[in-house]
């Protein structure tokens, strides 16, 4: 039965989009790095924590950063289907967040966003030679003069929400403003 907004689900989806959106300025929120979930090149499946940069409700975007030479870029590219998990010790929330991911690697918001990396101390990491995940060189530190700061943009298509309480789970999949209860 698909249960549309009343006040408590309308204050469910705000209450996480309002999270999420902190997380993107607060470093010490605990969504500020979820777990991002792909389909390897190899089939299989691959996580690694990344960064929230963005969190955007109206248009029901994430977004974070990465070296557009890395293996989640292929990987996305090859396979845009991608899952985060965020877990909240505070809030007792875990959000499974299923999305389809684009990879920018050039435009307006790509070099708007390397404005801003490129004067933090982790500009280095996306202007060195070295290709991440490969072997060591003596050439992967050196600057070349060329970034490869990449976008990666994920239009959700719906939320697992779970919360832990001792008086009793509750569990929602969020589609839009649409909620849906869940046995937990
Ligand atoms: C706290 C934390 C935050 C991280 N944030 C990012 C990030 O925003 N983007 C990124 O590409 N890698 C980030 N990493 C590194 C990735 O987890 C991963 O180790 C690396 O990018 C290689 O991933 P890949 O081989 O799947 O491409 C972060 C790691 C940690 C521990």
């Amino acid at each position: 039965m698909n249960i549309q907004p009343s006040a408590t689900e309308a204050d469910l989806v705000h209450r996480i989009w309002t999270e999420l959106q902190r997380a993107t300025v607060d470093r010490h929120h605990e969504w500020r790095s979820p777990v991002l979930a792909t389909t390897g090149l190899d089939g299989l499946p691959q996580a690694r924590t990344v960064v929230l940069r963005s969190a955007d409700a109206s248009t029901s975007q994430l977004v974070f950063f990465t070296d557009s030479r890395s293996p989640k870029a292929a990987e996305l590219l090859a396979q845009p289907a991608a899952t985060f998990v965020f877990w909240s010790k505070r809030l007792s929330w875990q959000l499974r967040v299923r999305a389809q991911a684009q990879v920018h690697r050039t435009g307006p918001l790509v070099e708007s966003a390397w404005g801003r990396v490129s004067q933090s101390p982790a500009a280095g990491d996306y202007l060195a030679s070295g290709v991440p995940g490969s072997a060591l060189s003596s050439t992967t530190g050196v600057n070349t003069g060329e970034h490869h700061l990449a976008l990666v943009i994920a239009q959700i298509d719906s939320i697992d929400w779970l919360e832990l309480a001792r008086e009793g789970h509750r569990r929602a999949r969020l589609t839009g403003n649409t909620v849906v209860w869940l046995v937990p």
